[in-house]
């Protein structure tokens, strides 16, 4: 009976060890925590030589547009704090998107987020997903980060904030909800 209340000496160096083997972790990542974001993306489409999305791979013979499948979408947009061109600089929204849908209608995209501002400096975010095209709002998931942003993970919307056929040009607004340590 009484050898029940004795620790088992196996189970307890393994234990300690793994508290010791943790301790690492333990001491840089305390709580998850949610961090909320707004910016916006400066998306310049146009054909000419300021265009910061560009579409860089088609299949032969087909108009490279964005609802023919199998366009493949470079991008390299400025994001900013607010809606206006000249507003706070952010980072850059840098990626790709390749038209995924039969119909055209759906796009892979995968894109980071470059964080350049000085509270998130040299931090990314890394957004995936499936992005109904001519839906208002659309929705990716976030699946991971660097930087401040180590084991993130949640979700981004985007919507159009502004819109210009004429020059090509639109804004898109971009709300980040992510939990990270
Ligand atoms: C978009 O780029 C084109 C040239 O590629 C330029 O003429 C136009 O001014 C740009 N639009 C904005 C709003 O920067
Ligand atoms: C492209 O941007 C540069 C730098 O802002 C500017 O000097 C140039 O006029 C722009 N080109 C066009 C075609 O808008
Ligand atoms: C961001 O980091 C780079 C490289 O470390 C540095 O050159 C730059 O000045 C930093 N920017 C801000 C806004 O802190
Ligand atoms: C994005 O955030 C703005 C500002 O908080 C809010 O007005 C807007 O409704 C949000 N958009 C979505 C799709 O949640």
């Amino acid at each position: 009976m009484a050898s029940n209340f004795i620790p088992n000496l196996s189970d307890f160096s393994f234990s300690l060890l793994l508290v010791l083997a943790m301790a690492p972790f333990l001491a840089q990542s305390s709580e998850l925590k949610e961090t909320q974001l707004v910016l916006y993306f400066q998306d310049n489409v146009s054909a000419g030589p300021n265009a910061t999305s560009l579409p860089v791979a088609g299949i032969a013979g087909k108009l490279w547009t964005f609802t023919q499948i199998g366009i493949v979408y470079v991008t390299d947009d400025p994001l900013t704090a607010g809606p206006e061109p000249n507003s706070a600089s952010i980072g850059r929204g840098q990626g790709i998107a390749v038209v995924a849908a039969l119909n055209g209608r759906n796009a892979l995209v995968l894109l980071s987020l470059v964080f350049t501002n000085q509270e998130y400096n040299g931090s990314t975010l890394e957004l995936q997903g499936n992005s109904k095209q001519f839906e208002q709002v659309t929705e990716v998931a976030v699946v991971s980060g660097i930087g401040r942003f180590r084991f993130a993970r949640g979700y981004a919307t985007f919507e159009t904030n502004l819109l210009d056929p004429a020059t090509s040009y639109s804004v898109e607004r971009c709300n980040v909800t992510v939990q990270h340590y």
